[in-house]
């Protein structure tokens, strides 16, 4: 780098909050260790990623006569075709929508991840709090905690049964400590989710809502859908909070995305919002982020929507992804793992294995079973990262989006003979 005289701004408190995601120094010494197997990354399969949809429908663009609009600035809200063919993507998920006009709520995104940020920054002060999930996605609670936002777990138990006692007594603590209006959102990745793999059974989605509506803590339920489409045999059979009578009073929004089940590198993501007029201040936002998403993106999309190409493509992927699961739980069995006390349920969709090791095997990234299991050739994410607050540091994401199966073998041998040295 060539160096500077110059010195560095003042930056803005923001600017001094944000951090470097710590997965970003993940993927760096991925990329620096020849023969690394990763199971570190939430990408997606190579070997399955839709060319052939994406010639056809690039073909077809250009052959539409009159201008190229779609090489165009788009809308801030997205392409209203397109929206329309995510409003039909809903309805087929959540049939008692079948009768509403959808498509003015919806705002198309630069992955969900874009709309995710908005929407804290549309919610959050610094200090305010975000209910979350335990484990939850680490990386909005890096979007939470650059912006200030305080993420603060939902209390679940061993199986990922939400304990409605312990939310009660969470919620008269934030109201004894003066705190429960700070609570502004709840994040909840409700499908196969990353990093746990497990699905909420509707029942606790239910009480979930009817607890915090009994404690008058009637705020926005973001709820993430991001792996929705991804099961294997199965779609889960939970309704959404969309449309359950338990969370009618709150307004919700639910991001989805057509990049994990389809296409990470066209990065489109959509959100659909209940809730007018907070629409219209995230799409104020979107609009000094970008003024629309990649138009000629959204462009694709509906071409491949609307010929069905989605449709016929993702039970390839769900086939591709059972697949790999089972190869790299089966290596992980085949090198001896349940045997030295860890634990991981099996998943019914979705991209991840969320392995636990038993207590006292740290497997944050600076310890000795991280670096033990990099000069093995092993990368993973450290769980560590996935809790909003209190860390366990005795927990694994081990992701079988990108490797084949064979190498998905290879990794869970590599990571079980380490964990063989590490339990003597
Ligand atoms: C739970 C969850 N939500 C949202 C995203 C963001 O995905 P994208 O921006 O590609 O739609 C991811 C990506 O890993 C994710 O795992």
């Amino acid at each position: 780098m060539p160096v500077s005289h110059a010195t560095s701004p003042r930056l803005s408190d923001l600017g001094q909050r944000a951090r470097l995601p710590a997965v970003a120094k993940l993927m760096a010494k991925a990329i620096e260790t020849p023969g690394l197997l990763s199971i570190a990354a939430g990408m997606t399969d190579n070997s399955t990623l839709p060319v052939a949809e994406f010639v056809a429908a690039a073909q077809a663009l250009a052959a539409r006569p009159g201008d190229p609009e779609y090489l165009q600035y788009g809308t801030t809200q997205g392409r209203p075709k397109l929206r329309r063919l995510l409003a039909d993507r809903l309805k087929f998920w959540e049939p008692t929508m079948a009768g509403l006009d959808l498509d003015p709520r919806f705002l198309v995104t630069t992955g969900s991840q874009q709309a995710l940020y908005i929407a804290v920054q549309s919610l959050c002060n610094p200090g305010d709090i975000v209910l979350v999930d335990r484990p939850s996605y680490f990386a909005f609670l890096d979007i939470a905690t650059s912006l200030g936002a305080r993420p603060v777990s939902l209390p679940y138990d061993a199986e990922g049964r939400l304990q409605v006692p312990a939310l009660e007594e969470l919620l008269g603590q934030l109201k004894r400590s003066g705190e429960v209006g700070r609570v502004k959102a709840v994040y909840l990745v409700s499908y196969f989710s990353n990093p746990s793999g497990r699905s909420l059974n509707e029942a606790d989605k239910a009480a979930l809502g009817r607890t915090l509506a009994a404690h008058d803590v009637i705020v926005p339920l973001l709820e993430d859908v991001a792996y929705r489409e991804l099961y294997f045999d199965t779609p889960h059979p939970s309704r959404s909070g969309l449309t359950l009578p338990e969370w009618e009073a709150f307004p919700r929004m639910y991001f989805a995305t057509l990049t994990k089940p389809f296409s990470t590198g066209a990065k489109v993501g959509y959100a659909y919002c209940t809730d007018g007029k907070w629409l219209a201040q995230m799409l104020a936002i979107k609009g000094t982020h970008d003024f629309g998403s990649s138009n000629y993106s959204q462009a694709l999309f509906e071409e491949i929507l609307g010929r069905g190409g989605f449709e016929t493509h993702v039970p390839k992927v769900r086939r591709g992804y059972k697949l790999k699961m089972q190869a790299l739980h089966e290596g992980l069995v085949e090198g001896g793992l349940p045997d030295l006390g860890w634990t991981w349920d099996i998943p019914t969709g979705g991209m991840y294995l969320w392995l636990r090791a038993p207590e006292g095997c740290d497997t944050g990234m600076d310890g000795d079973f991280c670096r033990a299991c990099v000069q093995s050739g092993v990368l993973y994410v450290p769980g560590d990262l996935c809790f909003g607050d209190r860390p366990e540091n005795n927990w694994i994401r081990a992701s079988y989006g990108v490797l084949a199966p064979d190498q998905l073998r290879e990794a869970g041998r590599r990571l079980a003979a380490v964990a063989q040295r590490f339990a003597r």
